[in-house]
């Protein structure tokens, strides 16, 4: 305890923050140094490393991820390899600032998320939401040698929230302004909205997922180049291809993409199974290669305006969208997008001081900061707990 009570009294941590989202692509690792914390929080980003997975890990986390072929004995040992992944991403962002581990205060990792069930599951009475993370973290305290805090969805949970998405709290932290609204997209492997109202109007924030990010185009692509390629690099096979605009009406109507918020996906919503009816649906409208890319992507920003145009502009209309996460560096994505919400600027986020990949592990080294300062981080609003909680779990 010793060491925490020490680190919350500092003026300014140096805390490496770290992410691995759904898209499984590996951990990204964001070097900053805060100063302070709630509102009153500077910080400043010292360096952004990533990690990729192996793909054979790549490969074993997505197994593990779903219900029909994750095992214990494999989800046991994943825990632990993460750990080591998760630590190694962290020195190396340590070591492209020029500094040494000693130098550090804290690592904040968010781990990987291999199952996430917002819906109340019961056995014999006793029921519960639940969401579990693995990248163990006394692997990454030993690796690295500084205190680590991970686990931060649990505690939210277990107070009745769904757990997420956590990022708001850092959202308004880093970008929400007196006099304007804005809202930020997050297009990882799925897609979450938060969106800031201005800080002068005192009002609450909104924020909910609003569907698949890049996890049906990854699926898609890895099909269509026979697992050569993962992902759409620059969007230029959508670009080559043409959307089918029947099959996106007909994908327009799952039931993730049209439920209200509070709502949060994974996985479960668009991993297998969505590609499974996916499949089935281009065969029968004989939808296939780029033109399925196309397709899908344009899914995508589809189910991201469609929200917005439900549930966000009906009471906001944001300045300008700022967007992060890999789909940010999907030109075509970016393009649709725009097509889809007129008039509403929607910018990368790198035009606004973030590098793309560091926004997340960025938000949860902000988390890291205020558990070590006693400050809860949830927003009960947006996670649906019934009272605000200090997140995450340390290993000193
Ligand atoms: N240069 C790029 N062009 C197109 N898509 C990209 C590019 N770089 C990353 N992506 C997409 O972004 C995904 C990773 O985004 P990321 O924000 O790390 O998501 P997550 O948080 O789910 O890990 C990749 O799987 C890929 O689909
Ligand atoms: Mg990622």
């Amino acid at each position: 305890m010793h060491a925490l009570a020490k680190l919350a009294r500092q003026k300014s941590r140096r805390i490496v923050g770290l992410m691995s989202g759904t898209s499984a692509d590996g951990v990204d690792a964001c070097l900053v140094e805060v100063t302070g914390s709630g509102l009153e929080l500077g910080w400043k980003v010292l360096s952004v490393q990533s990690v990729a997975y192996p793909a054979e890990v790549r490969q074993a986390v997505l197994e593990v991820s779903e219900g029909e072929t994750g095992r214990t004995d494999a989800i046991c040992t994943l825990n632990f390899i993460l750990g080591e992944i998760f630590a190694e991403a962290a020195l190396k962002a340590i070591r492209s600032a020029k500094l040494r581990p000693q130098q550090i205060d804290l690592v904040a990792s968010h781990g990987q998320t291999i199952h996430h069930l917002p819906e109340s599951r019961s056995i014999d009475g006793y029921a519960s939401r639940s969401t579990f993370q693995i990248g163990e973290t006394a692997v990454i305290a030993e690796r690295v040698g500084v205190p680590v805090v991970g686990d931060f969805r649990v505690r939210d949970v277990a107070a009745g929230g769904v757990g997420a998405p956590l990022v708001p709290y850092a959202d308004r932290i880093l970008f929400q302004q007196p006099t304007r609204a804005v809202a930020l997209q997050n297009i990882g492997g799925i897609a979450n909205v938060t969106l800031l109202p201005p800080a002068q109007s005192g009002k609450p924030l909104l924020a909910f997922d609003t569907g698949p990010g890049n996890m049906i185009i990854d699926a898609v692509v890895h099909d269509v180049t026979l697992g050569k390629q993962t992902f759409d690099q620059g969007g230029e096979m959508a670009r080559a291809g043409a959307i089918d605009h029947a099959l996106v009406e007909r994908l327009m109507d799952d039931p993730f993409v049209n439920r209200v918020p509070p709502k949060t996906a994974g996985r479960e919503n668009f991993g297998r199974e969505f590609f499974r009816t996916l499949t089935t649906l281009s065969l029968f409208g004989r939808v296939k290669g780029n033109d399925l890319v196309a397709t899908v992507t344009q899914f995508t920003a589809r189910s991201i305006a469609e929200n917005y145009r439900r549930h966000v502009l009906p009471y906001w209309r944001p300045e300008e969208i700022i967007v992060c996460g890999g789909g940010s560096q999907n030109p075509f994505m970016m393009e649709r997008l725009r097509e889809e919400l007129p008039g509403i600027p929607v910018v990368p986020i790198d035009e606004r001081g973030v590098p793309w990949q560091a926004k997340e592990a960025l938000s949860f080294a902000i988390l890291g900061n205020e558990s070590v300062c006693g400050v809860p981080s949830n927003v009960p609003a947006v996670t649906g707990a019934s009272h605000p909680v200090l997140l995450g779990k340390f290993v000193l």
